[in-house]
């Protein structure tokens, strides 16, 4: 176990000495957290091997799931990336700084064990200011899981990645809460037709006024476990965001799955089990059980992705061992929230 520092910074006044410690961690190859305005990061040195592979210990993730490359101005592009299509210039120029991951074909410098052996880099220029300041401190390109340890929910408030990496790693910066909540968009530029990877707060709505072609990664849309597919991005092979308790979607008009989950947690509960329920703004008052947490109104589907990490979370402290959700609309911000949903409870859907 390392004593993990945790150090709080304020993103409305930050001065350079706030990031001189963190900076020279990061320029030893040692490893530290930081928010980002999509969820928290969990840094290092992207250029330096052992860096990366100390990411990958401290996560307890396979070191066959590569890793994305932050950035802090476009200059840093032309070094990672061997070649970027006028896509990836145009979805650069709309949606960077901001919540969007692109994969390009790598340059030498990216070492294989940031990429997880592939020819290719995933580079993402995020918004948030302490991750830009700390990009630019350090000097270093830092490569960032979420920073939360593997399969677990990834975390959006300092709290959650000192629950899951305090003594794991040497820094942690807390600039409060998260705005975004989900991870970014990623888009695949680095062969054939723009594919999006894993859905994000950048929609394929969004996506498609900049470039009309682009087109979902056949993985993405699929409602089922599909071991046949081969995944694009490595990472989305693995079971993820899990809470620890057994979560089950349940699908349908809205009465009959408020019905459906009052009778399924009763059931649970008769047989001596906690069970909960993640219910919306619109139907918390219609449930009937004793474990009820309320992600968000519908009509607001950013204030679900916000809090979606943060309520799994929750259950789990409350010792939760079902979770019932309700299922969301599959298009815009949803189609994130319902992948996020469907990893996090393996597939598992009652449909009602
Ligand atoms: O919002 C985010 O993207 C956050 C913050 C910290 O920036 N990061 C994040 O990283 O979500 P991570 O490691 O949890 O998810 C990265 C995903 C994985 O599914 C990985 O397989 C995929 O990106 N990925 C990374 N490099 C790739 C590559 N070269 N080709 C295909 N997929 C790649
Ligand atoms: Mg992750």
């Amino acid at each position: 176990m390392m004593n993990t520092r945790v150090v709080k910074i304020d993103s409305s006044n930050m001065k350079s000495e706030d990031f001189s410690d963190a900076a020279r961690l990061l320029r030893e190859g040692k490893l530290v957290a930081f928010p980002t305005e999509t969820v928290y990061g969990l840094g290092g040195n992207a250029l330096d091997a052992t860096a990366a592979k100390r990411i990958y210990e401290a996560k307890g993730r396979p070191s066959d799931n590569p890793l994305i490359v932050h950035i802090a101005d476009m200059n840093a592009l032309k070094l990672l990336a061997r070649e970027v299509p006028d896509e990836g210039r145009r979805l650069a120029e709309a949606f960077w700084p901001g919540p969007l991951t692109m994969i390009f074909k790598k340059n030498p410098i990216v070492p294989d064990s940031t990429t997880g052996g592939l020819d290719t880099v995933a580079v993402r220029f995020p918004s948030h200011p302490v991750a830009r300041r700390l990009i630019k401190e350090s000097g270093v390109f830092i490569a960032a899981p979420s920073a939360n340890k593997s399969g677990r929910p990834s975390t959006t408030e300092a709290g959650h990645v000192i629950e899951d990496l305090s003594g794991r790693i040497d820094m942690i910066i807390d600039g409060g809460a998260v705005e975004i909540g989900l991870e970014s968009t990623i888009v695949d530029l680095s062969s054939g037709v723009p594919a999006i990877l894993r859905p994000g707060y950048i929609t394929f709505e969004m996506l498609s006024k900049i470039v009309p072609e682009i087109v979902y990664d056949s993985a993405v849309l699929k409602r089922e476990p599909d071991n046949k597919i081969v995944a694009r991005a490595p990472g989305m092979k693995y079971r993820h965001y899990a809470p620890k308790g057994d979560l089950t979607i349940v699908e349908g008009c809205q009465s009959q799955v408020v019905k459906a989950i009052n009778a399924a947690v009763k059931e649970k509960e008769e047989a001596g089990h906690i069970a909960g329920v993640l219910a919306t703004d619109e139907t918390l008052a219609l449930y009937t059980c004793r474990i009820v947490e309320d992600v968000g109104s519908r009509n607001d589907e950013a204030s679900v992705a916000s809090h979606l990490f943060a309520r799994l979370r929750e259950f789990d402290e409350k010792g939760v061992e079902y979770i019932y959700t309700e299922s969301f609309s599959d298009d815009n911000l949803g189609q994130a929230i319902m992948n996020r949903l469907l990893k996090a409870a393996g597939y598992k859907i009652l449909r009602v």
